[in-house]
């Protein structure tokens, strides 16, 4: 099986096609970026893109991957995502464990919504759990971000 994953084809072999996403990037690829947090699709902090759209990669089958990959080691190359300059320029992340599942979920929707209003980052936050209480710099940085510079 072969899955695209930031730019390059990977060849997983003949790996069981039902092992979720998040333990092919973690355990085969080695991109660990991607956080194990509740394993059940309930917290976000597995958070990655396939085919640009935010997926749960706790519980997507490797198999069910059609599309391209994007994990926070490749959302830029050089940190330089608009995301990442705003979660530094306001200092985000306490522990930081949920944060690249919260910066790749501002990053799709920032994908689709350029100028989001406070309930469409809500909305589109909902799924992402912090435990270190960090929404509202989360927000703070996603109208930044978006260049609202809030
Ligand atoms: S680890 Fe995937 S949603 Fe919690
Ligand atoms: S920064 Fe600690 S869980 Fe979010």
């Amino acid at each position: 099986m072969k899955i695209r994953v930031n730019g390059v084809e990977r060849d997983l072999g003949d790996i069981d096609p039902a092992t979720p996403l998040l333990w092919v990037l973690r355990d085969e690829l080695q991109l660990t970026g991607t956080r194990f947090g509740c394993g059940r699709g309930l917290c976000g902090a597995c958070t990655v893109h396939v085919g640009g759209a935010p997926m749960r990669s706790c519980i997507l089958p490797v198999q069910a991957v059609q599309a391209e990959v994007t994990t926070i080691e490749g959302l830029s190359a050089d940190g330089s995502h608009p995301v990442q300059q705003a979660w530094r320029e306001h200092c985000v992340p306490q522990c930081g464990y949920c944060q690249p599942g919260q910066m790749m979920s501002a990053a799709a929707l920032l994908a689709g919504n350029a100028t989001p209003d406070d309930d469409a980052i809500d909305a589109a936050m909902a799924g992402n759990i912090c435990r270190c209480g960090t929404y509202p710099r989360i927000r703070k940085a996603i109208h930044s971000a978006a260049g609202g510079g809030k």
